[in-house]
């Protein structure tokens, strides 16, 4: 990835559990920096640190720690030598009310601008996830629907995504899932997604430095080998345009 790109073209990774003890991504400071070291190497410049946040669950994370760990780790960065901006954020796992939880501030959007990151579960697709997706574009917010390829359901049926995407939704597939680390199943669906022009931003969705690293470029490779460099280009910028 890189020299063909748009040469001002921030890459920005919008989906990676960067930042340590938050949940099953990094573990440590050292693994963060780990983590941060790779992304950078990769030609990935910003990265949007989002821990998961799920109701009811011990992952509740509250903003403001989200927000002193993040500039902590810009502050770590900064004396490593590693080029590389973190900015806060979340993944929200999806409930019927995301639209009050953003609202109230319990939860934080990314870059804490409008755009919202919502995960979708890797079985059956929640009932309402079009009432979630409408109320947060009616609210104003840009509602980005996580991983939607590793969901059984949309596996099933990619078509299903199309009307999430005529109602405002916005389409995150995972690096991996294009290099085929989470099955073929999830390989096809997200080049499926692809040819039905329902995909809008590539991310790591990264959770170590190992077995989940932060890495886009192999990805991107993929997507500029089927769809060509203006393609691959408009997916950079829409992830550079979460950070508002
Ligand atoms: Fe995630």
């Amino acid at each position: 990835m890189g020299k063909d790109l748009v040469g001002d073209c921030r890459v920005v990774d919008i989906h990676c559990h960067l930042l340590p003890d938050m949940d099953d991504g990094a573990r440590s400071w050292e693994e963060s920096l780990k983590m941060a070291r790779i992304a950078s190497e990769s030609g990935i410049n910003t990265v949007v640190a989002t821990p998961h946040w799920i109701q009811g669950t011990v992952w509740e994370p509250n903003p403001d720690v989200v927000r002193k760990k993040v500039s902590e780790l810009n502050e770590l960065l900064c004396k490593n030598c590693i080029p590389l901006s973190v900015f806060p954020g979340m993944e929200i796992g999806i409930s019927e009310n995301v639209v009050e939880l953003v609202s109230s501030g319990r939860v934080l959007t990314l870059a804490e601008g409008r755009y919202v990151l919502v995960e979708v579960p890797f079985f059956s697709l929640p009932v309402g996830i079009e009432e979630v997706v409408y109320r947060l574009v009616d609210r104003g917010f840009f509602p980005i629907l996580a991983h939607p390829e590793r969901s059984r359901d949309i596996q099933k049926n990619p078509k299903r995504i199309c009307d999430l995407v005529d109602n405002g939704a916005l389409i995150q597939i995972t690096a991996g899932s294009l290099c085929g680390c989470f099955g073929g199943k999830a390989k096809k669906c997200a080049l499926e997604l692809i040819e039905l022009d329902a995909v809008h931003i590539v991310a790591s969705d990264a959770h170590s430095s190992d077995k989940r690293p932060p890495l886009l470029s192999k990805a991107m490779d993929i997507v500029k080998r089927i769809k060509g460099i203006e393609y691959t280009n408009r997916l950079l910028l829409n992830a550079s345009r979460c950070l508002g």
